[in-house]
């Protein structure tokens, strides 16, 4: 296993739409398990294979994102070719993260609640329900796959704010050699 770097806007290739995943093998399950190590590592709830420059409709959530405290201890989502059933038509704003734009955090409107069917690292078909910070985790992370960033969803205030800290805290780590 090995953890991957994770691209940081505004890195082009997270304004790709991901292609569909086709294939089911030993490989992909490496890769998940490489995505998994990566999350940990960044301390994430959500990570789409996008982020780690993997053109594949991919992501993974912590599974603390659906069911709160009784998601502890039980193994990652793993949702392949995702697509959204349902949403609701009401919408919350709450804040949000995303390790491409690492400690920047906006507050974002998205569905309450929302009904997504995808595929397991085995191809198996399932359907999965998200509500509150799990709607927003799994609509952020499908986001992604379509190329689409956190920031795209904000006014244009908002955005420039969100740039201008996320270009602040780049620079510093550019600087900070650890
Ligand atoms: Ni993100």
């Amino acid at each position: 296993m090995a953890v991957l770097e994770v691209l940081a806007y505004p890195n082009p290739f997270l304004r790709k739409r991901a292609e569909a995943v086709t294939v089911f093998d030993e490989a992909l399950k490496g890769f998940v398990a490489d995505m998994e190590e990566t999350m940990a590592a960044e301390d994430g709830v959500g990570l789409a294979a996008t982020q780690v420059g993997r053109d594949a409709r991919l992501l993974i959530l912590d599974p603390f994102a659906i069911d709160g405290d009784d998601g502890r201890g039980k193994p990652n989502l793993v949702i392949i070719n995702p697509e959204v059933v349902w949403a609701s038509e009401r919408t919350v704003v709450g804040e949000e993260g995303c390790l491409s734009f690492p400690g920047v955090f906006i507050q974002v409107a998205r569905p309450e609640k929302v009904r997504i069917r995808a595929q397991d690292a085995s191809g198996e078909v399932f359907e999965l329900e998200g509500e509150g910070l799990g709607a927003r985790a799994i609509l952020h992370e499908i986001d992604h796959l379509d190329g689409v960033v956190m920031i795209d969803h904000v006014s244009h205030l908002q955005k420039r704010r969100a740039l201008k800290k996320h270009e602040r805290n780049q620079k510093a780590l550019s600087k900070d050699p650890g």
